[in-house]
């Protein structure tokens, strides 16, 4: 049978499956991002990892190529640029650097599209033409599907809906620098930054019980499952920002649906809810009651792996 390799790049971890033809994850596997400040070293970590579990699926020759989704990759070029979740820095030729070490040919997309073409093929957004995926981990990504292809643009990047600014002025990015991008708020790095902040203001909230290193949206969540108002707080508020957000994107492009997908959503309703609230309530009429919000349906590390390995047989 004939398999490809599906490589999910993310700002903390990187997960990577052998994929047959029809979608089926034979093995997978992860390592840590952020373990590795050296592009090469990281492609080293890659090949020793994968070339034992190549080696129990398939003859080599069989291996028809590797699908890479990463952060601020560009479909064009294979090239990562200026990830800002990245130790890896400046114009990184990253599908070039794979088709050296490994042999075969490699083609990259950006994570959050990965994700949306992993969606739209085996999971929640089958059988549709038009809808939107918000990846909400350590960065804000997405993928924009319009009628029935990823949304890539002029020069292959089209989609950074993460980076909209959504409190002008606010928040300062802490790596662009932009002022009030969504990613400054609704990322589990945004939701840290917005739990710190919160805390402060409310000496009872359980949140204080942490030590600052240790304050992550994981533990918003345990204080907010434990009935921590102040954590409750902190995913309304979020829910908030993301919401208005995905109004505006919901008027940008009319999709039947938008998917959320990512570390953040295991949340559940404490940030569902407040962000199907303020989306709603920021859409023009003709909008409203529409777009139905819902939650990934692939396993989380699943979604990207499939859409970037689905990358090696694309046309
Ligand atoms: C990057 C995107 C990426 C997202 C999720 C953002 O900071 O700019 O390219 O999709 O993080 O990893
Ligand atoms: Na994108």
């Amino acid at each position: 049978q004939q398999v490809a390799l599906g490589i999910d790049i993310g700002g903390t971890n990187t997960k990577f499956g052998l994929v047959n033809h029809r979608g089926q994850i034979l093995e997978k596997g992860s390592l840590k991002t952020d373990d590795f400040p050296l592009v090469e070293d990281f492609i080293d970590a890659l090949y020793e990892n994968l070339t034992p579990l190549i080696a129990r699926h398939c003859d080599e020759e069989k291996l028809d190529g590797i699908g890479v989704g990463a952060p601020n990759a560009n479909y064009y070029t294979g090239t990562i640029e200026q990830a800002p979740n990245l130790n890896w820095k400046g114009i990184v030729p990253f599908a070039d650097l794979m088709t050296k070490k490994f042999g075969v040919r490699c083609k990259m997309t950006n994570d959050a599209n990965a994700a949306a073409l992993g969606e739209m093929m085996f999971g929640a957004a089958r059988g549709m033409k038009d809808f939107i995926m918000m990846t909400l981990g350590t960065g804000v990504g997405s993928g924009i599907i319009t009628n029935g292809q990823l949304l890539y643009g002029h020069d292959g990047f089209a989609g950074e809906l993460g980076h909209t600014i959504v409190k002008p002025g606010g928040r300062k990015h802490w790596s662009t620098g932009s002022e009030g991008s969504l990613e400054a708020y609704a990322s589990a790095t945004g939701i840290a930054i917005t739990a710190k902040k919160m805390r402060a203001e409310f000496p009872s909230s359980m949140l204080n019980n942490y030590p600052e290193e240790d304050i992550s949206s994981k533990v918003v969540y345990e204080c907010a499952i434990a009935g921590d108002e102040t954590a409750i707080e902190v995913f309304r508020y979020t829910g908030q920002k993301l919401g208005e957000a995905l109004a505006n994107f919901v008027m940008f492009s009319s999709p039947e649906a938008i998917l959320l997908f990512g570390g953040v959503i295991k949340a559940g309703d404490f940030i569902l809810k407040p962000t199907k609230l303020h989306m709603e309530r920021n859409l023009l009429p003709i909008f409203r009651n529409k777009v139905s919000l819902v939650f990934s349906e692939l396993n989380e590390a699943d979604a990207a792996i499939l859409g970037a390995s689905a990358l090696v047989w694309e046309k």
